[in-house]
């Protein structure tokens, strides 16, 4: 099925996930303008960017009727707990990503456990509590280390605590109703019991009851090596796992993934859009750690590269209702982002550094996320910088590749890490060290 004459798309985002759609749509013959909204300098090199908040409905809704768009793409979770799918479907126009209902997967921790409950889908044992005094209690005749904290809003990564003791889960407890987080995200608290085994984000398209073909990628949410230092929104991504089988995935499909898209339409919120299952294969098997409702970032960085079809068809199918017609297949060929920073990231860090040296990245792709041109200059404008994806043909040439081509690039107080899919293969290739960040 074509799309018959170029489309102009509306891109919603500004992040390293939203340059991978835009250059992905690009690929598409059919593309015709454009427009992302707020985007970043690597959007503005594909299309053209527009000064409009990506949780400004009003603002977008304006933007699509007046720049004659076909199709919006609705890159973060935001917008779509917000309910920029239910505005442009009551307007009459094409969106791609699930409405503010079926975004609740995301949106709503404690929603997503009673819909997991209700519809058997295998995810760690959590309680929610409305009040301190009653987690508190309920902490207190737990196991010592088995407790997982989490508020039930969106907080931008900041809202789950896995304690190693008591003391640390009853501190998260206090810290969730003392408002240190976004209003929508104190109200209830989970107690979730901890969970271990490898951790995989599983990527399919959703139409009602279909459910394209999964891709999964291993996202590295600390911000240093080995896993220390504090959580980010992701340093980095490799794809496909070393531990990814055909049965594993299939077991994930039937317990996972179809029956969540069967449970939105039982509960009568149909899931249209990306399901993100963000899991960890336990010994008994995978559970669900949480649903988004949208692609990872970084994970999209490195499985947009592997998607075999044109993305423009794909999303409009999808917003067409005509997923079932539409042949979706991921290429399995080993893909390694590498997240360049700004120092201090996520902590305190310092923007308008000049970025020098991406015309040496290739063949590696740059993907921008934190980063504007002013008089001609590229400049940082935000923690995570640039994703540097680079595809080999196993994880560990891809992880080389995408090293050397990060150390080639500069800007003051960069630092990326050198282990992003380091565990997929050996330690050490010998002979070959990788270099250190360049920094002027
Ligand atoms: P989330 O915001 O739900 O993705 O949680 C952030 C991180 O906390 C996850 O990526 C996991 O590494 C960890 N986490 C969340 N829930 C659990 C759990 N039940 N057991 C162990 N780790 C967890
Ligand atoms: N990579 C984690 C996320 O996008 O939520």
């Amino acid at each position: 099925m074509g799309v018959g004459r170029p489309l102009n798309v509306l891109l919603v985002g500004s992040g390293g996930r939203e340059h991978a759609i835009a250059w992905k749509l690009r690929q598409s013959d059919n593309l015709g303008r454009l427009f992302t909204a707020p985007g970043n300098a690597g959007t503005a090199e594909l299309g053209e960017n527009i000064p409009v908040r990506d949780t400004d409905i009003s603002g977008l809704l304006a933007s699509a009727r007046n720049l004659d768009i076909g199709l919006t793409f609705v890159g973060p979770e935001a917008p779509l707990a917000a309910g920029v799918v239910d505005a442009f479907t009551a307007d009459g126009r094409l969106i791609f990503g699930p409405t503010r209902a079926a975004a609740r997967l995301e949106s709503s921790k404690v929603w997503a456990k009673q819909f997991m409950s209700r519809h058997g889908i295998p995810t760690a044992k959590a309680t929610a509590f409305r009040s301190a005094v009653d987690a508190l209690a309920y902490i207190d005749r737990m196991p010592e280390n088995d407790a997982v904290i989490k508020a039930d809003g969106l907080a931008a990564g900041k809202g789950v605590v896995v304690a190693n003791s008591k003391t640390e889960a009853r501190e998260a407890v206090r810290a969730v109703f003392s408002g240190g987080l976004p209003s929508d995200a104190v109200s209830q608290v989970l107690v979730e019991q901890k969970l271990s085994g490898p951790e995989v984000s599983v990527f399919a398209f959703v139409d009602g009851e279909h459910v394209s073909a999964e891709v999964a990628a291993c996202d590295y949410k600390r911000v240093g090596d080995g896993d220390t230092g504090p959580n980010t929104g992701g340093m980095g991504a490799y794809s496909p796992p070393e531990f990814w089988t055909p049965d594993l995935a299939s077991r994930i499909r039937r317990e996972i993934l179809e029956p969540a898209a069967s449970g939105m339409v039982n509960d009568g919120s149909l899931y249209h859009g990306v399901l993100y299952a963000g899991l960890m294969v336990t010994r008994d098997g995978p559970r669900v750690i949480e649903f988004n409702c949208r692609l990872g970032d970084p994970e999209a960085q490195v499985v947009l590269p592997q998607l075999d079809c044109d993305l423009l068809e794909l999303a409009l199918a999808v917003a067409e209702r005509r997923l079932p017609g539409t042949a979706v297949r991921w290429q399995s060929r080993p893909h390694v982002g590498v997240v360049l920073a700004s120092g201090g990231y996520p902590g305190k860090y310092e923007t308008g550094f000049e970025i020098e040296g991406l015309e040496k990245a290739a063949p590696a792709i740059v993907f921008h996320a934190g980063t504007k041109r002013a008089d001609g200059k590229l400049l940082t404008s935000g923690g995570r910088v640039l994703s540097i994806v680079a595809a080999g043909s196993t994880v560990t040439e891809a992880r080389l590749a995408a090293c050397a081509a990060a150390a080639k690039i500069s800007f003051k107080n960069a630092i990326f890490r050198r282990d992003i899919g380091l565990r997929a293969g050996p330690q050490v290739v010998r002979g070959v060290t990788v270099p250190r960040p360049g920094s002027r």
